[in-house]
């Protein structure tokens, strides 16, 4: 069974600022993001018609945009746990995109059911307590190919600060800003029957970002499964 996040400890449900960024992004009204263009190009180069496709914490859903414009012929599916941004989704993406409302799913990655072709997951656990269980479970789900974009380097970093970019009255909220070291992430990936490979991060040449004063080492890895190892949802 699927759920939503608390909004007692949920930043997304106080983050108005940024919900208004999605929605630009779901019009689009917003400038590409670098790294949604990113992944549809490497997935663009592998994908074979109809795959299905699910954006695990998907916001409003715009990364889709990044796919229709280079026709990659994917079943695009969002999963997101806060209920803003699935109705952002639905409200503003879908009607755009001619998309059923049924294509953007309301729970957490942790309690994912069913198999996609393709997932990707982009700018996501590092927001979570730890990367680990939300990672495996998607890892069942899979049935080709992962696209993780997280902040990683050499040591474990655990972050968890209040935001001052919330709403006023919300800002005593804490969020993760992790960075979890590259190498074990790449182990553990590969312990459940994947193939990594590494792309450097086109928006930060693989430097350093500053996040919410954070600063974040984006990384993108490209789990491909094993043809040997079959998939277990
Ligand atoms: C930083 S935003 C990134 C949105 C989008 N992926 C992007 O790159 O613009 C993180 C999103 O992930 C969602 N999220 C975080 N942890 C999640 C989880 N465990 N399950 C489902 N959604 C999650 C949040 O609600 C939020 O919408």
């Amino acid at each position: 069974m699927l759920d939503v996040a608390n909004p007692l400890w949920n930043p997304w449900a106080h983050a108005s600022e940024t919900l208004a960024l999605y929605r630009r992004r779901c019009r689009q009204e917003a400038e590409e993001m670098t790294c949604a263009a990113q992944v549809a190009e490497i997935l663009a180069a592998r994908v074979t018609p109809g795959e299905t496709l699910l954006d695990a914490g998907c916001g409003g859903g715009y990364y889709y945009w990044s796919f229709h414009k280079r026709q990659v012929p994917i079943v695009y599916f969002g999963l997101d746990y806060t209920p803003e941004m699935i109705a952002l989704a639905r409200s503003e993406l879908c009607p755009r995109a001619g998309l059923p409302p049924e294509r953007f799913l309301l729970g957490a990655i942790e309690n994912l059911q069913g198999v996609f072709d393709n997932v990707l997951c982009f700018n996501v656990l590092t927001n979570s307590p730890h990367y680990a269980r939300p990672l495996e479970r998607l890892l069942h789900c899979t049935r080709k190919r992962l696209v993780l974009r997280e902040s990683l380097g050499d040591t474990l970093c655990i972050r968890y600060v209040p935001d001052p970019y919330l709403d006023p009255g919300w800002r005593h909220l804490r969020t993760y800003f992790n960075t979890y070291p590259l190498s074990e992430v790449v182990a553990f990936i590969e312990s459940y029957g994947f193939r990594v490979t590494r792309f450097p991060d086109w928006r930060t040449r693989d430097g350093v970002e500053m996040v919410v004063d954070v600063p974040h080492f984006w990384r993108i890895l490209l789990a491909e499964r094993r043809e040997e190892v079959p998939c277990r949802a």
